[in-house]
């Protein structure tokens, strides 16, 4: 499978072991030239390990892009902040010329949301709404325009979650937020369909990724170990109820946006594809 000639924007790229990397390198991989976004974030707000590995956020993603010797556009981005967004979407068309596959991966940092809905915060609700559902709708507009107008077709690939098919306690925000990607990629895969655009939603189960997470920095803490003590420990009970034995590495959910925005996925749209090793059916 190819991507030669096309160009992807994938959101959420600058982690270090995060799927947004992992996409952005296996779409240049088959071809792609990128455009990457990310945030700023504070170096509070960072998983330890890319502190020590000094690691620059979709710079370092960058350079590794240009390495396998496809183009890179890093542009830094606020997603809680619509007109950042459209200006994201334009700067990509202005500099490549055209924009073929729109990844919406980005999502709120998570962790202040595992609360029950009786002490979630309205103002934790709201973040996770606008970085996990409002922004993936201002991203599909605003590429589904460029896509349109540019009359090539196109692909938009939505990082939902199981978390959008079946929530658990401790999940209102979150789940609420990617169950709205879910309905989003559905009306939004009717609404492009006449434009040859498809629009699906990848659903992974968890992910080995050293995603950076208030609750488990605070879990942490509580008992006296390292935040990736900790996180080991978490991947490792989640992959024990994993039927296939593992989670998920970033990978294995990049290998199905790849094959979603490439040519032989043609004829799909509006779906919504669990990655998970067998523990959610539906
Ligand atoms: N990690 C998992 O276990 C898991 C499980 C199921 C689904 N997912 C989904 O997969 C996707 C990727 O997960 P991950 O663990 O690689 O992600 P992550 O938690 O590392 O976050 C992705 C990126 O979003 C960026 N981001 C946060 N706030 C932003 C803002 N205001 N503006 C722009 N960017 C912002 C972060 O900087 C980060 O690089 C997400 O959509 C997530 O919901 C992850």
């Amino acid at each position: 499978m190819s991507l030669e000639g096309k160009v992807a924007l994938v959101t959420g790229a600058g982690g270090m072991r995060g799927v947004g990397r992992a996409t952005a390198l296996k779409l240049a991989s088959l071809g792609a030239d990128v455009a990457i976004t990310d945030v700023r974030r504070p170096v509070d707000d960072l998983p330890p390990g890319e502190v020590r590995a000094e690691w620059q956020s979709i710079d370092s993603v960058a350079e590794e892009v240009r390495n396998l010797g496809r183009q890179a556009l890093p542009v830094y981005a606020d997603l809680s902040d619509g007109e950042q967004i459209a200006g994201l979407v334009a700067e990509t068309v202005n500099h490549y010329g055209r924009l073929d596959i729109m990844v919406n991966n980005a999502r709120a940092i998570i962790g202040r949301d595992k609360v029950p809905v009786t002490e979630l915060e309205e103002a934790v609700w709201q973040h996770f709404l606008a970085i996990n559902t409002t922004a993936v709708f201002l991203c599909t507009k605003h590429a589904g325009r460029e896509m349109v107008r540019l009359g090539h077709g196109g692909r938009v690939v939505n990082i939902a979650s199981n978390a959008g098919k079946q929530a658990s306690a401790d999940g209102a925000a979150y789940s609420a937020s990617k169950f709205a990607v879910i309905g989003l990629t559905q009306a939004s895969a009717m609404d492009l369909a006449p434009h040859g655009i498809t629009v699906n939603a990848v659903c992974p189960g968890p992910i080995n990724t050293d995603r950076m997470s208030y609750w488990e920095r605070e879990q942490a803490a509580r008992r006296g170990i390292t935040q990736e003590e900790f996180r080991s420990q978490v991947v490792a009970a989640s992959a024990e109820r994993t039927p296939l034995g593992r989670i998920a590495e970033p990978e294995d959910v990049a290998n199905l946006v790849a094959f979603l925005a490439g040519p032989d996925a043609e004829l799909i749209t509006g779906q919504s594809y669990n990655v998970n090793g067998g523990i959610l059916f539906h």
